[in-house]
């Protein structure tokens, strides 16, 4: 059965997207089998795996509000092993669909996954930079959360929203809801404002924090522009390496997990 997992932090551009993408690529490369749901509206990981057709009648959001399955929606991508639900520009209107469903909003999305639970190892959700009702169905349907948290002043600031969002679904939704873990992005141990993020989040997530810091790397920012994920386009590059490492620790801890404190 498929472990699913929710991209989120309602910050825009702390590398969600990237994150999904690059740690799902190498989780294909070695012999998982992978699906990435891209459930923001502005279509980033669609983008990056070279999917760049926003007006597709088959995308997350007609799985959504329409009669496609899951399955009809479900696109290969040029990684062996590596499958995509692809966003589109009306996903932006699905939020305001979805909150007039008087019963079960919050599971609709859970509810269109069951059926491809037993063809893969992993769903990888691209959630949106909010904590709307797309967030809320994306919580919903996962087993844990991954927090990609950016290396900067701002680093903490509307995480306790986040956290807060976390528990309620937890609470009332989906009570095996976890944090799987936190990924440091755009870190440079080199910088006193890196190490002193990388502290903070380690004294709130303990450990929870991956080992494996994904530094600033111009190749991870180039790659979504040719449709490729990191290992395509350049795999020996510092970015590449970073998410090879995430990926071995993320799949040691799946076989070990953390002691719930
Ligand atoms: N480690 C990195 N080094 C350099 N650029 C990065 C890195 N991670 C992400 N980026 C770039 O930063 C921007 C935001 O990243 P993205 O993954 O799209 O964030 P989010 O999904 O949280 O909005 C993108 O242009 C992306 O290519
Ligand atoms: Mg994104």
């Amino acid at each position: 059965m498929a472990k699913i997992i929710s991209f989120s932090n309602q910050k825009g551009g702390v590398g969600k997207t990237t994150t999904c993408v690059d740690l799902a690529a190498a989780l294909a490369a070695s012999g998982k089998r992978v699906l990435i749901v891209d459930f923001d509206p502005q279509g980033n990981a669609s983008s990056a795996l070279g999917i760049f057709d926003k007006k597709t009648k088959n995308s997350v959001y007609n799985v959504l509000c329409d009669d496609v399955s899951a399955e009809q929606a479900v696109r290969a991508s040029e990684l062996d092993g590596l499958y995509i639900i692809p966003s589109s520009d009306d996903l932006a209107g699905a939020e305001l669909e979805l909150s007039q469903i008087v019963i079960g909003r919050e599971r609709v999305l859970e509810e269109k996954l069951e059926t491809l639970k037993d063809k893969f190892d992993y769903v990888f959700i691209d959630c949106p930079p909010s904590l709307g009702l797309l967030t809320v169905n994306a919580l919903t349907a996962s087993n844990g959360v991954l927090i990609p948290i950016q290396c900067e002043f701002f680093a903490l600031e509307g995480l306790s929203q986040m956290m807060n969002t976390i528990k309620l679904v937890k609470k009332h939704l989906n009570a095996t809801l976890d944090v799987t873990g936190v990924v440091l992005t755009m870190y440079d141990g080199r910088s006193k404002l890196s190490r002193g993020v990388l502290e903070e989040i380690s004294k709130y997530f303990g450990d929870k924090v991956f080992d494996a810091k994904i530094p600033r790397n111009i190749r991870l920012a180039e790659a979504p522009s040719y449709g490729k994920p990191i290992l395509l386009y350049d795999r020996r590059c510092a970015g590449a390496a970073a998410y090879d490492k995430l990926a071995s620790e993320f799949l040691a801890r799946e076989e070990k997990p953390l002691e719930i404190k």
